[in-house]
Protein backbone atom coordinates (compact mmCIF):
# COMPACT_ATOMS: atom_id res chain seq x y z
CA UNK A 1 0.00 0.00 0.00
CA UNK A 2 1.64 3.18 -1.01
CA UNK A 3 1.19 5.99 1.53
CA UNK A 4 0.49 9.74 0.47
CA UNK A 5 2.83 12.36 2.61
CA UNK A 6 0.44 14.27 4.37
CA UNK A 7 0.23 18.20 3.55
CA UNK A 8 3.04 19.98 6.29
CA UNK A 9 1.86 23.08 7.80
CA UNK A 10 4.04 25.63 10.53
CA UNK A 11 3.85 27.71 13.37
CA UNK A 12 6.97 30.20 12.77
CA UNK A 13 7.97 32.42 15.78
CA UNK A 14 10.58 32.86 18.65
CA UNK A 15 9.42 30.71 21.01
CA UNK A 16 6.43 28.64 19.88
CA UNK A 17 7.21 25.78 22.05
CA UNK A 18 4.45 26.10 24.30
CA UNK A 19 1.60 27.21 21.43
CA UNK A 20 -1.52 24.94 21.80
CA UNK A 21 -1.75 25.88 17.60
CA UNK A 22 -0.19 22.16 17.00
CA UNK A 23 -2.69 20.56 19.28
CA UNK A 24 -5.56 22.75 18.33
CA UNK A 25 -4.79 22.70 14.32
CA UNK A 26 -3.55 18.66 14.52
CA UNK A 27 -7.39 18.03 15.64
CA UNK A 28 -9.18 20.08 13.62
CA UNK A 29 -7.27 17.92 10.17
CA UNK A 30 -7.64 14.42 12.24
CA UNK A 31 -11.79 15.74 12.56
CA UNK A 32 -11.78 16.62 8.91
CA UNK A 33 -10.16 13.72 7.81
CA UNK A 34 -8.09 15.69 6.13
CA UNK A 35 -4.28 13.93 5.91
CA UNK A 36 -2.15 17.05 7.33
CA UNK A 37 0.61 17.70 9.82
CA UNK A 38 1.03 21.04 11.08
CA UNK A 39 4.17 21.73 13.61
CA UNK A 40 6.26 24.13 15.56
CA UNK A 41 9.11 25.65 14.57
CA UNK A 42 11.10 27.94 16.31
CA UNK A 43 13.11 30.81 13.69
CA UNK A 44 15.42 33.41 14.31
CA UNK A 45 14.57 35.40 11.84
CA UNK A 46 11.81 35.95 9.17
CA UNK A 47 14.42 35.13 6.04
CA UNK A 48 14.41 31.71 8.18
CA UNK A 49 10.84 31.39 8.37
CA UNK A 50 10.79 32.09 3.91
CA UNK A 51 13.40 29.34 3.91
CA UNK A 52 12.21 26.68 6.27
CA UNK A 53 8.67 27.08 4.30
CA UNK A 54 10.54 26.27 0.94
CA UNK A 55 13.00 23.76 2.58
CA UNK A 56 9.76 21.35 4.00
CA UNK A 57 7.68 22.29 1.10
CA UNK A 58 4.68 23.66 3.39
CA UNK A 59 1.42 24.58 1.93
CA UNK A 60 0.92 27.31 4.50
CA UNK A 61 1.93 28.57 7.85
CA UNK A 62 1.19 30.84 10.75
CA UNK A 63 3.05 33.20 11.81
CA UNK A 64 3.88 34.57 15.12
CA UNK A 65 5.86 36.86 17.42
CA UNK A 66 8.23 38.73 16.89
CA UNK A 67 7.59 37.92 12.92
CA UNK A 68 4.39 39.52 12.13
CA UNK A 69 5.33 42.26 10.50
CA UNK A 70 8.95 41.58 9.54
CA UNK A 71 7.88 38.72 7.33
CA UNK A 72 5.29 40.90 4.69
CA UNK A 73 8.43 42.59 2.74
CA UNK A 74 9.80 38.77 1.75
CA UNK A 75 6.21 37.66 0.57
CA UNK A 76 5.43 37.52 -2.87
CA UNK A 77 1.70 39.65 -1.92
CA UNK A 78 0.00 40.80 0.75
CA UNK A 79 -3.44 41.47 1.17
CA UNK A 80 -4.89 44.80 1.61
CA UNK A 81 -6.29 44.15 5.29
CA UNK A 82 -2.69 42.59 6.41
CA UNK A 83 -1.57 45.74 4.79
CA UNK A 84 -3.87 48.11 6.33
CA UNK A 85 -3.10 46.11 10.13
CA UNK A 86 0.49 46.07 9.58
CA UNK A 87 0.62 42.57 10.22
CA UNK A 88 0.63 38.69 8.80
CA UNK A 89 -0.21 35.84 10.56
CA UNK A 90 -0.91 33.44 8.13
CA UNK A 91 1.21 32.45 4.66
CA UNK A 92 -0.22 30.33 2.49
CA UNK A 93 1.56 28.54 -1.15
CA UNK A 94 -0.89 29.16 -4.36
CA UNK A 95 -0.76 27.06 -7.24
CA UNK A 96 2.14 28.66 -8.99
CA UNK A 97 4.16 28.49 -5.45
CA UNK A 98 3.36 31.96 -4.38
CA UNK A 99 3.69 32.89 -0.83
CA UNK A 100 0.70 34.93 0.41
CA UNK A 101 -0.15 36.64 3.30
CA UNK A 102 -3.03 37.39 4.99
CA UNK A 103 -4.52 38.19 8.74
CA UNK A 104 -7.03 36.46 10.46
CA UNK A 105 -6.40 38.14 13.98
CA UNK A 106 -9.12 40.50 13.47
CA UNK A 107 -11.53 37.65 12.39
CA UNK A 108 -10.51 36.05 16.18
CA UNK A 109 -10.96 38.91 17.91
CA UNK A 110 -14.21 40.34 16.39
CA UNK A 111 -15.27 36.38 16.45
CA UNK A 112 -14.57 36.29 20.01
CA UNK A 113 -16.50 39.11 20.76
CA UNK A 114 -19.55 38.65 18.60
CA UNK A 115 -19.54 34.97 21.02
CA UNK A 116 -20.65 37.51 23.44
CA UNK A 117 -22.18 41.02 22.37
CA UNK A 118 -22.81 42.78 19.05
CA UNK A 119 -20.36 45.20 18.41
CA UNK A 120 -22.12 48.07 16.35
CA UNK A 121 -21.97 50.92 17.71
CA UNK A 122 -20.50 50.09 21.05
CA UNK A 123 -17.23 51.44 22.40
CA UNK A 124 -14.15 49.69 22.75
CA UNK A 125 -11.03 50.64 25.02
CA UNK A 126 -8.26 49.26 23.38
CA UNK A 127 -5.13 48.38 25.89
CA UNK A 128 -2.13 48.55 23.83
CA UNK A 129 -0.77 49.64 20.20
CA UNK A 130 1.01 46.57 18.85
CA UNK A 131 -0.27 43.90 16.17
CA UNK A 132 -2.90 42.76 18.07
CA UNK A 133 -4.05 46.29 19.11
CA UNK A 134 -3.82 46.99 15.46
CA UNK A 135 -6.23 43.78 14.19
CA UNK A 136 -8.86 44.51 17.26
CA UNK A 137 -8.94 48.35 15.97
CA UNK A 138 -9.21 47.11 12.32
CA UNK A 139 -12.13 44.22 13.21
CA UNK A 140 -14.32 46.75 15.63
CA UNK A 141 -13.90 49.72 12.49
CA UNK A 142 -14.98 46.68 10.02
CA UNK A 143 -18.38 46.03 12.06
CA UNK A 144 -19.32 49.16 12.91
CA UNK A 145 -17.83 49.68 16.57
CA UNK A 146 -15.91 52.68 17.77
CA UNK A 147 -12.43 51.66 19.02
CA UNK A 148 -10.47 54.22 21.78
CA UNK A 149 -6.40 53.50 21.75
CA UNK A 150 -5.30 53.37 25.85
CA UNK A 151 -1.62 52.92 25.73
CA UNK A 152 1.70 52.43 27.86
CA UNK A 153 3.64 54.74 25.62
CA UNK A 154 1.39 57.95 24.51
CA UNK A 155 2.91 58.40 21.66
CA UNK A 156 2.72 54.69 20.17
CA UNK A 157 -0.86 54.83 20.98
CA UNK A 158 -1.89 58.02 19.83
CA UNK A 159 0.53 56.99 16.25
CA UNK A 160 -2.44 54.11 16.22
CA UNK A 161 -5.71 56.07 17.11
CA UNK A 162 -4.63 58.50 14.21
CA UNK A 163 -4.39 55.49 11.62
CA UNK A 164 -7.58 54.59 12.81
CA UNK A 165 -9.43 57.66 13.43
CA UNK A 166 -10.26 57.41 16.98
CA UNK A 167 -9.39 59.06 20.08
CA UNK A 168 -5.67 57.53 22.47
CA UNK A 169 -5.09 57.84 26.11
CA UNK A 170 -1.92 57.15 28.22
CA UNK A 171 -2.94 54.12 29.93
CA UNK A 172 -1.52 56.49 33.10
CA UNK A 173 -5.00 58.03 32.59
CA UNK A 174 -7.34 55.00 32.17
CA UNK A 175 -9.05 55.94 35.27
CA UNK A 176 -10.81 58.90 32.88
CA UNK A 177 -12.06 56.69 29.95
CA UNK A 178 -15.26 54.91 29.99
CA UNK A 179 -16.49 52.13 27.12
CA UNK A 180 -18.98 49.53 26.54
CA UNK A 181 -16.30 46.85 26.50
CA UNK A 182 -12.26 47.12 27.39
CA UNK A 183 -10.02 44.59 25.71
CA UNK A 184 -6.30 43.58 26.62
CA UNK A 185 -4.46 43.40 23.50
CA UNK A 186 -0.77 43.34 25.52
CA UNK A 187 0.88 39.97 27.07
CA UNK A 188 0.49 41.23 30.13
CA UNK A 189 -0.80 38.62 32.35
CA UNK A 190 0.21 35.68 30.21
CA UNK A 191 1.53 32.23 31.94
CA UNK A 192 4.04 32.37 33.88
CA UNK A 193 3.46 35.82 34.77
CA UNK A 194 -0.14 35.03 36.07
CA UNK A 195 -0.24 37.09 38.72
CA UNK A 196 -0.42 40.81 36.94
CA UNK A 197 -2.55 42.73 35.09
CA UNK A 198 -1.95 45.49 32.73
CA UNK A 199 -5.28 47.48 34.09
CA UNK A 200 -5.46 48.58 37.70
CA UNK A 201 -8.72 46.89 39.32
CA UNK A 202 -10.41 49.78 40.62
CA UNK A 203 -10.90 51.19 36.87
CA UNK A 204 -12.79 48.33 35.18
CA UNK A 205 -15.92 49.34 37.03
CA UNK A 206 -15.94 51.49 33.74
CA UNK A 207 -17.00 48.90 31.33
CA UNK A 208 -19.50 46.48 31.82
CA UNK A 209 -17.74 43.76 29.49
CA UNK A 210 -13.48 43.23 29.36
CA UNK A 211 -12.28 40.92 26.75
CA UNK A 212 -8.80 39.50 27.21
CA UNK A 213 -6.50 38.73 24.43
CA UNK A 214 -4.50 36.28 26.74
CA UNK A 215 -6.11 32.34 26.54
CA UNK A 216 -3.90 30.57 28.74
CA UNK A 217 -4.47 31.03 31.77
CA UNK A 218 -8.16 31.36 30.64
CA UNK A 219 -8.83 32.96 33.88
CA UNK A 220 -6.34 35.53 33.64
CA UNK A 221 -5.95 38.18 36.79
CA UNK A 222 -7.24 41.33 35.11
CA UNK A 223 -10.75 38.19 34.48
CA UNK A 224 -10.82 37.93 37.65
CA UNK A 225 -10.72 41.40 38.96
CA UNK A 226 -13.55 41.96 36.51
CA UNK A 227 -15.42 39.26 37.24
CA UNK A 228 -14.68 40.78 41.04
CA UNK A 229 -16.20 44.37 39.89
CA UNK A 230 -19.46 43.22 38.34
CA UNK A 231 -18.08 42.81 34.32
CA UNK A 232 -19.09 40.24 32.18
CA UNK A 233 -15.87 38.50 31.01
CA UNK A 234 -14.75 37.07 27.61
CA UNK A 235 -11.56 34.79 27.79
CA UNK A 236 -9.06 34.91 24.68
CA UNK A 237 -10.33 31.19 23.82
CA UNK A 238 -12.47 32.37 21.20
CA UNK A 239 -9.70 34.81 19.47
CA UNK A 240 -7.73 31.97 19.28
CA UNK A 241 -9.72 29.83 17.95
CA UNK A 242 -11.41 31.66 15.49
CA UNK A 243 -8.26 33.17 13.91
CA UNK A 244 -6.69 29.20 13.90
CA UNK A 245 -10.16 28.47 12.38
CA UNK A 246 -9.80 31.36 9.65
CA UNK A 247 -6.41 29.65 8.68
CA UNK A 248 -7.43 25.99 8.00
CA UNK A 249 -10.25 27.68 5.64
CA UNK A 250 -7.55 29.76 3.69
CA UNK A 251 -5.39 26.75 3.22
CA UNK A 252 -8.08 23.80 2.79
CA UNK A 253 -11.17 25.63 1.25
CA UNK A 254 -13.40 23.67 4.11
CA UNK A 255 -15.02 24.89 6.99
CA UNK A 256 -13.30 23.31 10.61
CA UNK A 257 -14.73 21.98 13.15
CA UNK A 258 -14.66 24.96 15.42
CA UNK A 259 -16.31 23.75 18.24
CA UNK A 260 -14.03 20.51 18.63
CA UNK A 261 -10.96 22.54 18.11
CA UNK A 262 -12.27 24.52 21.56
CA UNK A 263 -12.84 21.42 23.15
CA UNK A 264 -9.29 20.44 22.57
CA UNK A 265 -7.49 23.61 24.00
CA UNK A 266 -10.30 24.11 27.08
CA UNK A 267 -9.17 20.66 28.07
CA UNK A 268 -5.57 21.01 27.64
CA UNK A 269 -6.00 24.32 30.03
CA UNK A 270 -8.06 22.57 32.20
CA UNK A 271 -10.93 24.87 31.48
CA UNK A 272 -14.51 24.28 32.36
CA UNK A 273 -17.48 24.24 29.46
CA UNK A 274 -18.55 27.84 29.26
CA UNK A 275 -14.85 29.25 29.58
P1 LIG B 1 1.87 42.39 19.69
O1 LIG B 1 2.33 42.66 18.30
O2 LIG B 1 1.79 40.94 20.04
O3 LIG B 1 0.62 43.12 20.05
P2 LIG B 1 3.88 44.23 20.68
O4 LIG B 1 4.03 44.85 19.36
O5 LIG B 1 5.12 43.91 21.46
O6 LIG B 1 3.06 42.87 20.66
O7 LIG B 1 2.93 45.19 21.53
C1 LIG B 1 2.76 45.01 22.85
C2 LIG B 1 1.92 46.15 23.42
O8 LIG B 1 1.73 45.83 24.78
C3 LIG B 1 2.61 47.50 23.37
O9 LIG B 1 1.68 48.49 23.04
C4 LIG B 1 3.12 47.68 24.80
O10 LIG B 1 3.11 49.01 25.25
P3 LIG B 1 4.25 50.08 24.83
O11 LIG B 1 3.81 50.62 23.50
O12 LIG B 1 4.23 51.08 25.92
O13 LIG B 1 5.52 49.30 24.76
C5 LIG B 1 2.11 46.92 25.60
N1 LIG B 1 2.70 46.43 26.84
C6 LIG B 1 3.66 45.51 26.98
N2 LIG B 1 3.95 45.32 28.28
C7 LIG B 1 3.17 46.17 28.99
C8 LIG B 1 2.99 46.43 30.38
N3 LIG B 1 3.69 45.80 31.31
N4 LIG B 1 2.07 47.36 30.72
C9 LIG B 1 1.34 48.00 29.78
N5 LIG B 1 1.46 47.79 28.45
C10 LIG B 1 2.37 46.88 28.07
Amino acid sequence: MTRIAPMLFALFGNPVGHSLSPLMHNAAYERMRINAHYIPVCVDDAAEAIERMTQLALRGASITIPLKTAVMPLLDQVDDTSRMIGAVNTIARDANDRLAGYNTDWIGVVRGLEESLEIKDKTFAIVGAGGAARAAAFGIRQRGGLPLIVNRTPAKGEKLAKEFDCPAYPLARIAEVSADCLINTTSVGMTPDNGISPVVKEVLKNFPWVMDCVYNPLRTRLLQDAAQEGCATITGLGMFVHQGAEQIKLWTGQEPPRELMKQVVLERLGGRHGD
